[in-house]
């Protein structure tokens, strides 16, 4: 894997000019928008990247994307690798690798979620907090290379309290409504029945999706420090559950995303 790594970074910097990224985002499902404030420098489509895999989900699309925001020198990955695409834990997570060893010290994730906390609405912009990895298997099974991070992976306070007070600040100055929350990441591709969500809501979740935590798991491995946001773009609460579908969740998650990427430019200027 170190290879690996070693080759797509230099591939990366050989075709950047040498662009040493110093904050990492990841954009999910309807919420790539936050691109267009980036002041862009290099476009490398996920296919001429060495050693990536290539995005399929539709609404996806694979970019990695440099340039400044927030007067930070940043690298975006517009359209993320997923579970239930059928990538392994190492293929989702290599991307944050290639950050880390591009120079990346803060990753920012973002993804569309469901929502089980009664007192959500649809739309909800909610600041995690922290995460219960509910996937099957974990990125950092396997022979652990100490270069990269410890054996024994320290999970407490893997999202930055210090990004999070940052965040609500930001939301209240700008009066954007936001909560914060516990997210669960699970594989999907099925969204969750009422029997499930209300399981995810009683062992401890606020929002449920399918991303995000192997990204954090291997952010937090190479030491990064980490921001998350979701979108609720639907709603699980007992008694309530609705139908869900991707193009609902796309539709929403578009809709709130202005918000989100405000409040992800303005922390950015103030990291
Ligand atoms: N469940 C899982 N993932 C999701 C959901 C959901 O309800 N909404 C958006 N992503």
């Amino acid at each position: 894997m170190l290879e690996q790594i070693d080759f797509t970074t230099k591939s990366i910097r050989e075709k950047t000019n040498n662009f040493i990224p110093e904050i990492g985002i990841i954009l999910g499902t309807g919420l790539g928008g936050l691109v267009k404030e980036i002041i862009v420098e290099y476009v490398l489509p996920y296919e001429s990247i060495p050693n990536f895999p290539v995005s399929t989900v539709e609404g996806h699309s694979g970019k990695l994307i440099f340039g400044s925001l927030g007067g930070k020198n940043v690298m975006a990955m517009q359209g993320r690798f997923h579970f239930y695409e059928g990538y392994d834990m190492h293929q989702i997570t290599f991307p944050v690798r290639v950050m880390k060893a591009l120079g990346v010290k803060t990753l920012c994730v973002s993804n569309a979620s469901g929502g089980m906390n009664p007192k959500f609405e649809v739309g909800e912009i909610m600041i995690i907090t922290d995460h219960i990895n509910l996937f099957p298997t974990n990125p950092l099974i396997g022979k652990n290379i100490n270069e990269l991070g410890p054996r024994f992976l320290d999970m407490s306070g893997a999202y930055s309290n210090e990004y999070i007070n940052l965040a609500l600040e930001v939301a209240k100055e700008n009066n954007i409504k936001v909560s914060t929350g516990v997210y669960a990441g699970l594989t999907g591709p099925c969204f969750e029945t009422p029997a499930e969500y209300r399981y995810l809501w009683r062992t401890g979740a606020d929002a449920v999706g399918m991303s995000t935590v192997p990204e954090v798991i291997v952010a937090r491995h190479g030491g990064m420090n980490v921001f998350g946001i979701s979108i609720v773009t639907d709603l699980g609460v007992e008694g309530s559950v609705v139908t869900v579908s991707h193009e609902e969740v796309q539709h929403i998650a578009k809709m709130q995303e202005p918000k989100m990427s405000l409040i992800m430019k303005e922390l950015i200027a103030r990291i």
